[in-house]
């Protein structure tokens, strides 16, 4: 799964999970990497744009030509540079399902947040078949549900105004606070420091901001304010839904090993095991055929083809005693998808 490598041998610094003051570098080749709440994982990168306020990207210089080192000529030559439909000098940061979001350090703001998976790296590292790839791209697939992106002028105020408008902001770095990145900037001279975390309400996270001023902070909309420190629960509302790269096309007629593939491409497998153990979602290990506990429901359901298929299709439909709603995604998927996932399942009754 994971691999802890010497930097060393890593050409670039894509997926390179490496904060400021580093201990412990950690390198992932995982195409579905995931961090959890007590180990964030912080993921330099190019990262998806999910369709940002333009507004919002007033620090950044729009692409036109730049200067690029020639190694033939030994010197910078202007040439036309190809964008990239990615963000460019953000960081991801995912606590497992439970929250991901991305912090731009052009503009020094949170982007975006989003819950129920973090990023797919198929289109960097290719997909199990890695020496056939047909083409490469940067920019991961986001998966999830998206419950907060930024837009406008940036919503942290001092004395109600803007911070976009009393100066242009630095990016200083980010700190790890017991394993949680705490990012610096500063606007002007005086230094600000955002730190985002899981909160136990869906969609929602909680965000804690520091500045070295006293005077009045608050965020534009949330009730609230404080001098030098605010914290508060930015709550969100279902804006998108990402699933992450498009594995399954070659799959034609649904079989137990399509499902087993498609388990572990869609990320089911960072939410259920299959050997009985309780992780984020219940086991599917053994759980064809048997009687599954239904939240305001006396007596349990018997977990047949239907109800698989249900729980697959709209998870809120029949929560499984003890899980909290909104925390699996919903898939929308082709049928031969779907029915293969349940072969699958099935097929993990009698594991033979
Ligand atoms: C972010 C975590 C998460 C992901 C990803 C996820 N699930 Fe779930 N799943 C849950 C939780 C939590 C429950 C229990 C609440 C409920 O019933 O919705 C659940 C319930 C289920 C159930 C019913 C389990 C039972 O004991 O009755 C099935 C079947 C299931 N998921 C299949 C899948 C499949 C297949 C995928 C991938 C296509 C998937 N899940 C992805 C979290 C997840």
């Amino acid at each position: 799964m994971r691999a802890v490598i010497s930097l060393k041998s890593i050409p670039t610094l894509i997926a390179l999970t490496l904060p400021l003051h580093a201990v412990e570098p950690r390198v992932t080749y995982d195409n579905l990497p995931l961090g959890s709440i007590e180990r964030p994982l912080v993921l330099r990168s190019y990262l998806p744009e999910p369709g940002i306020d333009p507004a919002v990207f007033a620090q950044h210089d729009t692409a036109s030509k730049v200067a690029k080192y020639n190694p033939d000529i030994g010197r910078d030559v202007a040439g036309e540079i190809k964008p990239i439909p990615g963000l460019v000098a953000a960081v991801g940061v995912n606590f497992g399902p439970a929250l991901s979001y991305v912090f731009d350090t052009t503009e020094c703001r949170l982007l975006y947040a989003w819950q129920g998976g973090f990023v797919d790296m198929t289109p960097y590292w290719g997909d199990q078949q890695r020496g056939s790839r047909q083409s490469f791209d940067y920019v991961p697939r986001l998966v999830g549900t998206l419950f907060w992106k930024a837009s406008g002028k940036d919503p942290i105020e001092v004395d109600g105004k803007s911070i976009s408008e009393i100066g242009a902001r630095t990016y200083v770095g980010y700190r790890l606070e017991k394993g949680v990145p705490v990012f610096e900037y500063r606007v002007g001279e005086v230094p600000f420091t955002i730190s985002v975390r899981p909160s136990s309400v869906p969609l929602s996270c909680e965000v804690r901001l520091t500045s070295s001023s006293d005077r009045k902070l608050t965020w534009r909309g949330i009730p609230g304010e404080g001098k030098g420190k605010l914290v508060f629960n930015l709550t969100g509302s279902e804006l998108a839904k990402f699933q992450g790269y498009e594995h399954a096309k070659k799959i034609t007629k649904a079989s137990v090993n399509a499902g087993e593939m498609l388990f572990n491409q869609y990320g089911c497998a960072a939410c259920h095991s299959i050997d009985g153990s309780k992780s984020h979602g219940p086991s599917v290990g053994k759980l064809a055929g048997s009687k599954v506990e239904i939240e305001g429901q006396d007596k349990p359901v018997v977990a047949d083809k239907s109800y698989l298929l249900e729980s697959i299709k709209s998870p809120n439909a029949k929560l499984v005693k003890g899980y909290p709603p909104n925390y699996m995604p919903p898939f929308t998927l082709r049928d031969v998808e779907y029915e293969s996932l349940v072969l699958y399942i099935q097929s993990l009754e009698n594991p033979e």
